[in-house]
């Protein structure tokens, strides 16, 4: 499956063929990051999110695109390079080894700096970004790595998000993180524009932690959504751990809230309990008078995160998985929640203009995923439920977008069948 196999060569500016034709007011660089290598020391990794962090730049200019890519140099990749794999978030080394690490380390090994997820600016720098706390710098003209990125604070969680949200009004940055501790924590918080400081706006004890990927930033409010996918810490603690992807269990007992706090005290404005469902990404989020719309892409479970195993993708196990859902919850700050879905389709990975994050929108963008090899774009209208979608050689429009989206009674979600 395209975007599964391995590429060995880094190239530099390369001129790339266009079928079509590029606007020539067109201008402007789009970099990103994600896995690239996948076999290591001769073996296969096990998991998609385990491969190699490759920086690629597409640079826009005059109808013409320039392509380049390389891989991220971290420890992660000088280990690989010498046919060695460091424990990643499926891909374990194995028991034994593992254990001498934790002797070697006199504690846990130390989190991959494999920073394959996200990259971000963050005071004037690029960052590579993975959900260990390791970040890499890098150049991003010549996308070559210039270390680890130094934090201007204490702050030092266990896990933390690839996804930050830039507020486009004030240039901050906001984010979330875990710590495991006596109590475990959520924590949300802000980057200051100009600096490389974390500030804690606030931080929400859970006695089992959920996976969390991404969370919801309006211009008011920040929106954490706690899934079934927990992870298990006495299994994190383990020296016999097959990487993070081991400590995940899906927990439909667990807790499930959606934490809406005020960005500005910190303060938990309401919390109410939902239907179990899955999510990595939150699409975009905004203040409509006090209640708080939160769009993202839910799945009715986390058969997704099983499924983008090497081995699942190979052999064809990847078409099975329900897909994710485009899907709107309003929040009113007395906790009552109403759901609908946004577009009919399966996606994945949605986006909106950088100008309209933490705002009211019309449009946004997406995977769409409904056929063999998932290789669609959708542009979905929120405002007049269209949709349009682009695949190979076609385009398809649709209207209505949504079907299915009703009232729900309070502190209850849909499930997503
Ligand atoms: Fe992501």
């Amino acid at each position: 499956m395209p975007g599964f196999g391995s590429l060995d060569t880094e190239v530099s500016d390369r001129k790339l063929p266009v079928e079509g034709s590029i606007p020539e007011w067109l201008s402007g660089t789009l970099l990103r990051n994600g896995p690239g290598k996948f076999e290591i020391g001769g073996r296969r990794l096990k998991h998609w999110f385990d491969g190699l962090a490759m920086l690629r730049k597409y640079a826009f200019a005059d109808g013409e695109v320039r392509y380049s890519n390389r891989f991220l140099r971290t420890e992660t990749y000088e280990e690989a390079m010498a046919g060695r794999i460091s424990a990643q978030f499926a891909t374990g080394v194995g028991g034994i080894e593992t254990l001498g690490r934790w002797v070697k380390n006199l504690g846990p090994p130390e989190p991959t700096d494999n920073a394959n997820v996200h990259v971000a600016r963050i005071d004037g720098e690029y960052v590579a970004q993975t959900e260990a706390p390791r970040w890499v710098g890098f150049d991003g003209t010549t996308l070559e790595s210039t270390g680890e990125f130094a934090f201007d604070d204490l702050f030092d969680p266990h896990v933390v998000t690839a996804h930050l949200v830039e507020d486009p009004a004030s240039g901050d940055l906001f984010g979330h993180a875990i710590t495991f501790g006596r109590t475990h924590e959520y924590h949300l918080f802000r980057i200051p524009d100009g600096t490389r400081r974390r500030e804690i706006i606030a931080s929400i004890p859970t006695g089992k932690p959920a996976y969390v990927h991404s969370v919801g930033v309006s211009e008011q409010h920040l929106v954490l959504v706690e899934t079934p996918l927990r992870i298990d810490i006495v299994q994190a603690l383990s020296p016999f751990n097959d990487g993070f992807f081991d400590l995940l269990d899906w927990q439909t007992d667990a807790e499930r809230r959606l934490y809406v706090v005020e960005r500005e005290t910190g303060s938990v404005v309401t919390s109410p309990t939902v239907e179990p469902f899955f999510t990595f990404h939150v699409a975009n989020a905004y203040d409509d008078g006090e209640t708080v719309v939160l769009d993202l892409v839910a799945f009715e479970d986390d058969t997704i995160v099983e499924a983008l195993s090497l081995g699942a993708v190979t052999t064809g196990g990847f078409e099975d998985v329900p897909p994710g859902r485009l899907t709107r919850f309003r929040i009113t700050p007395d906790g009552e929640v109403t759901v609908r879905r946004l577009y009919t389709g399966g996606t994945e990975l949605p986006a909106v203009a950088d100008a309209y994050r933490t705002r009211p929108y019309r449009y946004v963008y997406g995977q769409a995923t409904d056929r063999e090899g998932a290789n669609g774009l959708v542009k979905v209208d929120v405002e007049r439920d269209t949709s349009r979608e682009w695949w190979e050689g076609a385009s398809t429009s649709k209207n209505p977008a949504r079907s299915g989206g009703r009232a729900r009674p309070p502190r209850t979600t849909a499930s997503f069948s």
